[in-house]
């Protein structure tokens, strides 16, 4: 053959090969409300991780809105995906979620926040990989306890603010389980306050602890419940603001990665610490579920809880996130 020819054929051939390869891709979306949050970042660098251990692509799509969400259906199909793992926005659009992947035959999987009927009803036939929400809750009140009596506070001149999303099932779980803690463990249930939050956000709960600070003027030290990192470091940042020392308040957030910025501070603040439990796990682990369900039929369990948890704080973050290979 001509030299020419063959090198034609040569690069036809491996065309041919990089396509069909191309095409055996198979593709799984991971679709998350708030990108923003390290939290979801770190289920996204491990969902991708999985892919690479499995040979799948992940398509990573942020989904802060119901419109978002289900446009995002409609290109995981146009892109050949076979299903997705999801965080909604929202859990009341549970069933529109799945109306839209069944008409599209892909494969669900909730993971964090689980899906609820109109009516409110957890839909529990959708698998589901979350946090022990009551015991990592009253994990949280149980350090709050540990630490205050620690820094040998005057109960009677310490009250709980508790900001609270308790439309969101796991949300409520963890406030509720920390409450309840420190009620068990004896702090007074009519110094315990709570204030909702407009928003899961810092600005949210930032806008919720200003308004019950202006409310209890008598208060000298502040213990602040929450459900996860955000809440606590908008409860903390409106403490500053109103003149409390860092000595006079403590805030123990949720999720671990989200509060590596306020422990990495050279000063410390009223963010005592965090529970961080394992967004690797939760990325990794539902991402993989849907893999297997969809090349090998293994049906997924329908509720995995994920319930490792550690206390992270400034002298150990460092460690604990090496340790978990989350630095
Ligand atoms: C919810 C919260 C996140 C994170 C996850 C963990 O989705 O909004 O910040 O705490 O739960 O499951």
């Amino acid at each position: 053959m001509h030299k020419f020819t063959k090198a034609v054929a040569v690069i036809g051939l491996s065309l041919i090969m990089s396509h069909s390869a191309m095409a055996e891709t198979m593709k799984l979306g991971f679709l998350v409300k708030q990108p923003e949050e390290p939290w979801f970042q770190t289920e996204w660098a491990f969902a991708d991780k999985a892919g690479k251990d499995l040979g799948f692509d992940v398509i990573k799509i942020a989904v802060p809105d119901g419109e978002k969400t289900l446009n995002a259906i409609d290109s995981l199909a146009a892109s050949g995906a076979k299903g997705f793992v999801i965080c909604t926005p929202d859990p009341k659009l549970g069933s529109a979620i799945m109306a839209k992947a069944n008409s599209y035959g892909l494969k669900v999987i909730t993971v964090d926040d689980q899906f609820v009927t109109a009516k409110g009803k957890p839909m529990e036939n959708v698998p589901l990989v979350m946090m022990a929400a009551s015991k990592i809750g009253e994990r949280q009140g149980n350090e709050l306890w540990k630490e205050m009596n620690n820094r040998k506070w005057n109960v009677a001149e310490t009250a709980v603010m508790a900001i609270t999303s308790n439309e969101l099932d796991t949300a409520r779980r963890r406030t509720n389980g920390s409450m309840d803690a420190l009620k068990a463990a004896g702090f007074p249930e009519k110094q315990i306050y709570q204030v909702p939050s407009k928003s899961n956000d810092i600005p949210g709960s930032f806008d919720a602890a200003n308004s019950m600070l202006v409310q209890h003027p008598e208060v000298k030290n502040w213990l602040i419940v929450g459900f996860n990192d955000n809440t606590i470091l908008g409860g903390v940042r409106a403490t500053e603001g109103q003149g409390f020392k860092p000595e006079n308040v403590i805030g123990i957030g949720i999720n671990g990665v989200d509060a590596v910025n306020e422990l990495s501070k050279s000063k410390a603040t009223g963010f005592y610490g965090s529970l961080l439990p394992s967004p690797d796990i939760h990325g990794y682990k539902s991402i993989e579920m849907l893999y297997n369900w969809e090349t090998k039929g293994v049906e997924p369990e329908k509720f995995t809880e994920v319930t490792d948890v550690v206390l992270i704080t400034r002298d150990n973050f460092k460690a604990e996130l090496e340790k978990k290979g989350l630095n």
